[in-house]
């Protein structure tokens, strides 16, 4: 049976944002445990914050692309719950492709610190304010948390169904 799969844009795009997001949640651990104060810490949350940016811009191209294409519909005998679990965890992850990104540079422009992407100053309207600064550092840390649990539930829903052959679900999302 000739299986729907999704064009090659989307395939390319899917596969960048899941290995920089998954790259992200481990350097956003790792870089908040380094010493306060030091260079090695400082560099670090650059490069966090230039590939998060990079990461939302990402995002809007997704989302027009979603937006303006049919996404291949699922085959008859995916069970309506299962086909309904997979749909609702899409939208959530498309929203946390948001979210996190931008409660990460909202809680950096109360920091008191200038954002810079890859090198380049952003216009610096926040102040140092650090009550917004905690507000946002914990939704962007609440958001992680939702973010990799999700991320738990898709790559177990794919796990899942590579046991069943007739479903062949890692190939609709994958290279022709
Ligand atoms: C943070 C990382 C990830 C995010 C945000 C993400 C997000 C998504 C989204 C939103 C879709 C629906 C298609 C679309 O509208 O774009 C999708 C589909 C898919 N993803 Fe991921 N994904 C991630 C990681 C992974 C990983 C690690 C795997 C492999 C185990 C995977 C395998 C798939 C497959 C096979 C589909 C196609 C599902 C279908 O047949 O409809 N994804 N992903
Ligand atoms: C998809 C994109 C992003 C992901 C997956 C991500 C993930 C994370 C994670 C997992 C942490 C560690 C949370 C903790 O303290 O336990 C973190 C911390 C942080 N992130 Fe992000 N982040 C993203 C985007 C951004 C962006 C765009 C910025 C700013 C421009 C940013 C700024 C920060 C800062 C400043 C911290 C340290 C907060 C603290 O002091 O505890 N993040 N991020």
């Amino acid at each position: 049976m000739e299986i729907q799969r999704y064009n090659t844009t989307a395939v390319i795009i899917h596969w960048i944002m899941a290995i920089l997001i998954i790259m992200m949640i481990g350097l956003g651990l790792y870089m908040t445990g380094l010493e306060k104060g030091s260079a090695e810490r400082s560099w670090f949350f650059g490069l966090h914050k230039s590939l998060g940016l990079t990461l939302a811009l990402l995002a809007i191209i997704r989302l027009v692309w979603k937006m303006r294409s049919i996404s291949p519909a699922l085959p008859d005998f995916v069970a309506p719950i299962q086909r309904k679990t997979a749909i609702a965890t899409h939208h959530l992850l498309y929203l946390m492709m948001f979210i996190q990104p931008v409660s990460g540079y909202i809680s950096s422009s109360f920091s008191g610190y200038k954002t810079k992407f890859w090198g380049i100053p952003l216009p610096h309207w926040g102040s140092k304010q650090p009550e917004l600064n905690k507000l946002f550092t914990e939704i962007h840390e609440i958001s992680a948390f939702c973010l990799t649990a999700l991320l738990v539930l898709h790559i177990c829903g794919v796990i899942y169904h590579m046991h069943r052959k007739e479903t062949q679900l890692l190939r609709r999302m994958w290279f022709k």
